[in-house]
Protein backbone atom coordinates (compact mmCIF):
# COMPACT_ATOMS: atom_id res chain seq x y z
CA UNK A 1 0.00 0.00 0.00
CA UNK A 2 1.13 3.38 -0.96
CA UNK A 3 -0.61 5.75 1.99
CA UNK A 4 -0.55 9.28 1.28
CA UNK A 5 -3.66 10.20 3.39
CA UNK A 6 -1.61 11.21 6.73
CA UNK A 7 2.14 11.10 8.03
CA UNK A 8 -0.05 8.84 11.15
CA UNK A 9 0.13 6.13 8.91
CA UNK A 10 3.73 5.24 9.66
CA UNK A 11 4.96 1.81 10.98
CA UNK A 12 7.08 1.38 13.07
CA UNK A 13 10.78 -0.12 11.20
CA UNK A 14 12.08 -3.56 12.11
CA UNK A 15 15.01 -1.68 14.05
CA UNK A 16 12.69 0.33 16.16
CA UNK A 17 10.89 -2.66 17.15
CA UNK A 18 14.34 -4.23 17.88
CA UNK A 19 14.83 -1.05 20.02
CA UNK A 20 11.65 -1.45 21.83
CA UNK A 21 11.92 -4.82 22.38
CA UNK A 22 15.40 -4.15 24.49
CA UNK A 23 14.14 -1.22 26.46
CA UNK A 24 14.46 -1.87 30.64
CA UNK A 25 11.14 -0.92 31.68
CA UNK A 26 9.30 0.04 35.18
CA UNK A 27 5.94 1.18 36.40
CA UNK A 28 6.31 4.83 35.12
CA UNK A 29 3.18 5.69 37.25
CA UNK A 30 5.64 5.45 40.00
CA UNK A 31 8.13 7.38 37.78
CA UNK A 32 10.35 3.65 37.57
CA UNK A 33 10.77 3.74 34.22
CA UNK A 34 14.10 4.00 33.53
CA UNK A 35 13.76 4.34 29.52
CA UNK A 36 10.77 7.10 29.56
CA UNK A 37 12.84 9.03 32.53
CA UNK A 38 15.83 9.13 30.16
CA UNK A 39 13.72 9.97 27.24
CA UNK A 40 12.16 12.88 29.00
CA UNK A 41 14.92 14.58 30.48
CA UNK A 42 16.63 13.99 27.01
CA UNK A 43 13.62 16.02 25.37
CA UNK A 44 13.63 18.49 27.95
CA UNK A 45 16.90 19.49 26.80
CA UNK A 46 16.51 18.91 23.03
CA UNK A 47 13.37 21.58 23.49
CA UNK A 48 15.33 24.20 25.60
CA UNK A 49 12.82 23.00 28.24
CA UNK A 50 13.32 22.02 32.29
CA UNK A 51 11.42 19.03 32.01
CA UNK A 52 9.51 17.22 29.80
CA UNK A 53 6.09 14.50 29.85
CA UNK A 54 5.68 11.58 27.99
CA UNK A 55 2.02 10.91 27.04
CA UNK A 56 -0.27 8.62 24.59
CA UNK A 57 -1.05 11.09 22.20
CA UNK A 58 -0.80 14.62 20.67
CA UNK A 59 -4.57 15.57 21.96
CA UNK A 60 -3.65 14.81 25.35
CA UNK A 61 -0.83 16.65 25.14
CA UNK A 62 -2.66 19.46 23.83
CA UNK A 63 -5.57 18.90 26.73
CA UNK A 64 -3.21 18.70 29.88
CA UNK A 65 -1.24 21.91 28.82
CA UNK A 66 -4.78 23.35 28.72
CA UNK A 67 -5.87 22.32 31.84
CA UNK A 68 -2.62 23.00 33.23
CA UNK A 69 -2.91 26.34 32.42
CA UNK A 70 -6.16 27.53 32.27
CA UNK A 71 -8.46 27.10 35.17
CA UNK A 72 -12.51 26.74 35.24
CA UNK A 73 -13.81 30.19 33.35
CA UNK A 74 -10.36 30.84 31.64
CA UNK A 75 -10.50 31.58 28.32
CA UNK A 76 -7.31 30.76 25.78
CA UNK A 77 -6.94 32.17 22.46
CA UNK A 78 -6.30 29.74 19.28
CA UNK A 79 -6.37 29.80 15.45
CA UNK A 80 -9.89 28.94 14.19
CA UNK A 81 -8.90 25.37 12.78
CA UNK A 82 -6.27 24.75 14.43
CA UNK A 83 -6.12 20.90 15.37
CA UNK A 84 -6.26 22.23 19.49
CA UNK A 85 -9.54 24.05 19.01
CA UNK A 86 -11.26 21.81 16.32
CA UNK A 87 -9.95 18.56 15.96
CA UNK A 88 -9.66 17.54 19.55
CA UNK A 89 -13.32 16.91 20.38
CA UNK A 90 -13.99 20.01 22.36
CA UNK A 91 -11.92 18.98 25.02
CA UNK A 92 -10.74 21.76 26.78
CA UNK A 93 -14.57 23.30 27.29
CA UNK A 94 -16.07 19.60 27.86
CA UNK A 95 -13.46 18.73 30.15
CA UNK A 96 -12.00 21.71 31.36
CA UNK A 97 -14.71 24.65 31.37
CA UNK A 98 -12.01 26.10 29.40
CA UNK A 99 -13.49 29.01 27.13
CA UNK A 100 -11.73 28.97 23.88
CA UNK A 101 -11.82 32.44 21.82
CA UNK A 102 -11.28 31.24 18.00
CA UNK A 103 -9.82 33.76 16.09
CA UNK A 104 -9.27 33.68 11.82
CA UNK A 105 -5.84 31.79 10.63
CA UNK A 106 -4.05 34.06 7.94
CA UNK A 107 -3.04 32.48 4.39
CA UNK A 108 0.83 31.84 6.25
CA UNK A 109 -0.92 30.26 8.65
CA UNK A 110 0.01 32.24 11.99
CA UNK A 111 -2.65 34.22 13.51
CA UNK A 112 -2.59 38.41 13.27
CA UNK A 113 -1.53 39.93 16.53
CA UNK A 114 -4.10 43.28 15.55
CA UNK A 115 -6.64 39.70 15.78
CA UNK A 116 -5.33 38.64 18.81
CA UNK A 117 -5.41 42.02 20.93
CA UNK A 118 -8.72 42.86 19.52
CA UNK A 119 -10.22 39.20 21.46
CA UNK A 120 -8.16 39.59 24.74
CA UNK A 121 -10.93 40.61 27.33
CA UNK A 122 -10.46 43.74 29.89
CA UNK A 123 -10.32 42.04 33.71
CA UNK A 124 -14.18 42.95 33.99
CA UNK A 125 -16.81 40.49 35.87
CA UNK A 126 -18.50 40.55 32.59
CA UNK A 127 -15.67 38.30 31.09
CA UNK A 128 -13.66 35.28 30.99
CA UNK A 129 -10.31 35.68 32.07
CA UNK A 130 -7.85 35.61 28.89
CA UNK A 131 -4.97 33.23 29.91
CA UNK A 132 -2.78 31.26 26.82
CA UNK A 133 -2.22 31.88 23.48
CA UNK A 134 -2.07 28.62 21.70
CA UNK A 135 0.05 28.46 18.31
CA UNK A 136 0.46 25.65 16.13
CA UNK A 137 3.64 24.96 13.96
CA UNK A 138 3.29 23.41 11.20
CA UNK A 139 -0.03 24.30 10.48
CA UNK A 140 -1.27 22.51 7.33
CA UNK A 141 2.76 21.64 6.75
CA UNK A 142 3.19 25.71 6.56
CA UNK A 143 6.63 26.90 8.63
CA UNK A 144 5.22 29.86 10.67
CA UNK A 145 9.04 32.27 10.67
CA UNK A 146 11.16 32.83 13.82
CA UNK A 147 10.40 36.54 13.62
CA UNK A 148 6.50 35.84 14.19
CA UNK A 149 6.90 33.36 16.63
CA UNK A 150 8.80 35.86 18.65
CA UNK A 151 6.86 38.44 18.34
CA UNK A 152 3.73 36.30 18.85
CA UNK A 153 5.21 34.80 22.11
CA UNK A 154 6.56 38.48 23.21
CA UNK A 155 3.24 39.69 22.75
CA UNK A 156 1.47 37.00 24.52
CA UNK A 157 3.84 38.02 27.75
CA UNK A 158 3.43 41.70 27.63
CA UNK A 159 -0.42 40.74 27.82
CA UNK A 160 0.44 38.42 30.62
CA UNK A 161 -0.83 35.55 28.86
CA UNK A 162 0.76 32.28 28.46
CA UNK A 163 1.55 30.58 25.21
CA UNK A 164 1.63 27.19 24.06
CA UNK A 165 3.01 25.66 20.84
CA UNK A 166 1.09 22.73 19.39
CA UNK A 167 4.53 21.31 17.85
CA UNK A 168 2.69 17.87 16.71
CA UNK A 169 4.71 18.59 13.33
CA UNK A 170 7.33 20.89 15.05
CA UNK A 171 10.35 18.83 13.70
CA UNK A 172 9.54 19.27 9.95
CA UNK A 173 9.29 23.58 10.64
CA UNK A 174 13.17 22.97 12.51
CA UNK A 175 13.97 20.41 9.63
CA UNK A 176 12.57 22.82 6.75
CA UNK A 177 14.87 26.00 8.32
CA UNK A 178 17.47 23.83 9.01
CA UNK A 179 17.35 25.27 13.01
CA UNK A 180 17.71 23.02 15.41
CA UNK A 181 13.97 22.47 17.48
CA UNK A 182 15.32 24.24 20.45
CA UNK A 183 15.06 27.82 18.96
CA UNK A 184 11.80 27.21 17.54
CA UNK A 185 10.59 25.29 20.94
CA UNK A 186 12.41 27.49 23.60
CA UNK A 187 10.66 31.02 23.63
CA UNK A 188 7.43 29.16 24.37
CA UNK A 189 6.11 28.54 28.10
CA UNK A 190 4.93 24.97 26.73
CA UNK A 191 5.13 22.91 23.80
CA UNK A 192 3.25 19.75 22.29
CA UNK A 193 5.95 18.02 20.25
CA UNK A 194 4.12 14.35 18.47
CA UNK A 195 6.27 11.02 18.02
CA UNK A 196 3.80 9.05 15.80
CA UNK A 197 3.48 11.47 12.81
CA UNK A 198 6.43 11.81 10.74
CA UNK A 199 9.01 10.52 13.33
CA UNK A 200 7.26 7.22 13.15
CA UNK A 201 6.74 6.17 16.33
CA UNK A 202 3.79 3.58 16.51
CA UNK A 203 2.64 6.12 19.69
CA UNK A 204 3.29 8.74 21.94
CA UNK A 205 4.03 12.52 22.33
CA UNK A 206 5.90 14.64 24.61
CA UNK A 207 4.63 18.06 27.06
CA UNK A 208 7.14 20.15 27.58
CA UNK A 209 7.65 23.24 30.23
CA UNK A 210 9.01 24.14 33.14
CA UNK A 211 9.43 21.58 36.07
CA UNK A 212 6.39 23.08 38.16
CA UNK A 213 4.05 23.20 35.33
CA UNK A 214 5.35 19.47 34.79
CA UNK A 215 4.67 18.37 38.01
CA UNK A 216 1.13 19.67 37.83
CA UNK A 217 0.79 18.68 34.10
CA UNK A 218 1.55 15.10 35.58
CA UNK A 219 -1.34 15.22 37.89
CA UNK A 220 -3.90 15.82 34.93
CA UNK A 221 -2.51 13.52 32.49
CA UNK A 222 -3.60 10.59 35.63
CA UNK A 223 -6.90 12.06 35.95
CA UNK A 224 -7.19 11.97 31.35
CA UNK A 225 -6.46 8.17 31.94
CA UNK A 226 -2.68 8.89 30.43
CA UNK A 227 -0.90 7.30 33.25
CA UNK A 228 1.15 4.36 31.76
CA UNK A 229 3.24 1.73 33.36
CA UNK A 230 5.74 -0.60 31.38
CA UNK A 231 5.59 2.70 29.09
CA UNK A 232 9.47 1.82 28.33
CA UNK A 233 8.92 0.38 25.04
CA UNK A 234 6.76 3.98 24.21
CA UNK A 235 10.37 5.80 25.42
CA UNK A 236 12.56 3.02 23.28
CA UNK A 237 10.41 3.74 20.13
CA UNK A 238 10.49 7.42 20.23
CA UNK A 239 14.59 7.61 21.75
CA UNK A 240 14.94 5.90 18.24
CA UNK A 241 13.36 7.68 16.16
CA UNK A 242 15.22 10.92 17.78
CA UNK A 243 17.98 9.53 17.20
CA UNK A 244 17.43 8.15 13.18
CA UNK A 245 14.12 10.03 11.83
CA UNK A 246 14.87 14.07 12.00
CA UNK A 247 16.68 14.52 9.65
CA UNK A 248 15.19 12.36 7.29
CA UNK A 249 12.11 14.27 7.37
CA UNK A 250 13.97 16.44 4.42
CA UNK A 251 13.33 13.83 2.32
CA UNK A 252 9.65 14.08 2.63
CA UNK A 253 9.72 17.62 1.75
CA UNK A 254 11.57 16.70 -1.37
CA UNK A 255 8.92 14.22 -2.24
CA UNK A 256 5.93 16.52 -1.27
CA UNK A 257 7.68 19.02 -4.05
CA UNK A 258 8.13 15.86 -6.48
CA UNK A 259 4.60 15.56 -5.94
CA UNK A 260 3.37 18.83 -6.78
CA UNK A 261 5.46 18.96 -9.86
CA UNK A 262 4.42 15.48 -11.20
CA UNK A 263 0.75 16.78 -10.09
CA UNK A 264 1.25 19.66 -12.37
CA UNK A 265 1.17 17.67 -15.08
CA UNK A 266 -2.19 16.72 -15.07
CA UNK A 267 -4.73 19.25 -16.14
CA UNK A 268 -7.79 17.85 -14.42
CA UNK A 269 -6.77 18.97 -10.90
CA UNK A 270 -5.81 21.79 -8.85
CA UNK A 271 -2.98 21.45 -7.07
CA UNK A 272 -1.71 23.66 -4.60
CA UNK A 273 1.88 24.74 -3.50
CA UNK A 274 3.58 21.77 -1.41
CA UNK A 275 4.52 22.97 2.04
CA UNK A 276 6.91 21.02 4.53
CA UNK A 277 5.57 17.17 3.76
CA UNK A 278 1.88 18.47 2.70
CA UNK A 279 0.13 19.26 -0.01
CA UNK A 280 -3.52 20.37 -1.47
CA UNK A 281 -4.90 18.56 -4.73
CA UNK A 282 -8.81 19.87 -5.54
CA UNK A 283 -11.14 17.72 -8.10
CA UNK A 284 -13.80 19.33 -10.20
CA UNK A 285 -16.00 18.03 -7.58
CA UNK A 286 -17.16 15.80 -4.86
CA UNK A 287 -17.94 12.44 -6.76
CA UNK A 288 -15.05 12.77 -8.90
CA UNK A 289 -13.03 12.79 -5.59
CA UNK A 290 -14.94 9.32 -4.61
CA UNK A 291 -14.46 7.96 -7.82
CA UNK A 292 -10.80 8.44 -8.11
CA UNK A 293 -10.01 7.16 -4.28
CA UNK A 294 -11.41 3.62 -5.58
CA UNK A 295 -9.39 3.26 -8.24
CA UNK A 296 -6.72 4.19 -6.84
CA UNK A 297 -7.87 1.49 -3.66
CA UNK A 298 -7.58 -0.86 -6.18
CA UNK A 299 -4.37 0.03 -7.12
CA UNK A 300 -3.33 -0.38 -3.41
CA UNK A 301 -2.70 3.65 -3.27
CA UNK A 302 -4.58 5.73 -0.44
CA UNK A 303 -5.65 8.83 -0.38
CA UNK A 304 -8.96 10.77 1.63
CA UNK A 305 -12.01 11.06 -0.71
CA UNK A 306 -12.07 14.80 -0.11
CA UNK A 307 -12.95 17.32 -3.17
CA UNK A 308 -10.10 19.01 -1.92
CA UNK A 309 -7.82 16.46 -0.09
CA UNK A 310 -4.47 16.80 1.44
CA UNK A 311 -1.56 14.73 0.39
CA UNK A 312 0.80 13.55 3.26
CA UNK A 313 4.56 12.79 2.43
CA UNK A 314 6.25 10.59 5.24
CA UNK A 315 8.86 7.45 5.71
CA UNK A 316 7.25 5.15 4.58
CA UNK A 317 6.54 6.97 1.11
CA UNK A 318 9.35 6.50 -1.21
CA UNK A 319 10.41 8.71 -3.81
CA UNK A 320 9.52 5.74 -6.41
CA UNK A 321 6.28 5.76 -4.58
CA UNK A 322 5.24 9.40 -5.74
CA UNK A 323 6.02 8.24 -9.81
CA UNK A 324 3.59 4.81 -8.85
CA UNK A 325 0.84 7.27 -7.55
CA UNK A 326 1.09 10.26 -10.32
CA UNK A 327 0.90 7.24 -13.47
CA UNK A 328 -2.17 6.02 -11.19
CA UNK A 329 -3.69 8.97 -11.43
CA UNK A 330 -2.96 9.71 -15.29
CA UNK A 331 -4.12 6.41 -15.75
CA UNK A 332 -7.50 7.06 -14.37
CA UNK A 333 -7.93 10.15 -16.11
CA UNK A 334 -6.77 8.07 -19.56
CA UNK A 335 -9.67 5.76 -18.54
CA UNK A 336 -12.19 9.27 -18.17
CA UNK A 337 -11.48 10.43 -21.95
C1 LIG B 1 -1.44 19.80 14.38
C2 LIG B 1 -1.85 18.60 15.19
N1 LIG B 1 -1.88 18.70 16.52
C3 LIG B 1 -2.25 17.66 17.30
C4 LIG B 1 -2.59 16.44 16.75
C5 LIG B 1 -3.07 15.34 17.65
O1 LIG B 1 -2.30 14.20 17.65
P1 LIG B 1 -2.92 12.76 18.01
O2 LIG B 1 -3.52 12.23 16.76
O3 LIG B 1 -1.72 11.99 18.48
O4 LIG B 1 -3.92 12.94 19.09
C6 LIG B 1 -2.57 16.29 15.36
C7 LIG B 1 -2.94 14.99 14.74
O5 LIG B 1 -3.05 14.82 13.57
C8 LIG B 1 -2.19 17.40 14.56
O6 LIG B 1 -2.17 17.32 13.22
Amino acid sequence: MIDLRSDTVTRPSQAMRAAMLQAPVGDDVYGDDPSVNALQVKVAEMMGHEAALLVPSGTQSNLIALLTHCGRGDEYLVGQNYHTYLYESGGAASLGSIVPQPISVEADGSLSLANIAAMIKPKDVHFARSRLLSLENTHLGKVLTQDYLTQAVQFAHSRQLKAHLDGARVFNAAVAQNLAVAEITRQFDTVSICCSKGLGAPIGSMLCGSKDFIDEARHWRKMVGGGMRQAGIIAAAIDFALENNVQRLAQDHENALLLQHELATISEIKVEAANTNMLYIAFASAELAVQVGEYLKSREILISYAQRTRLVTHLDVHTEDIHVFVAALKAFFVGQT
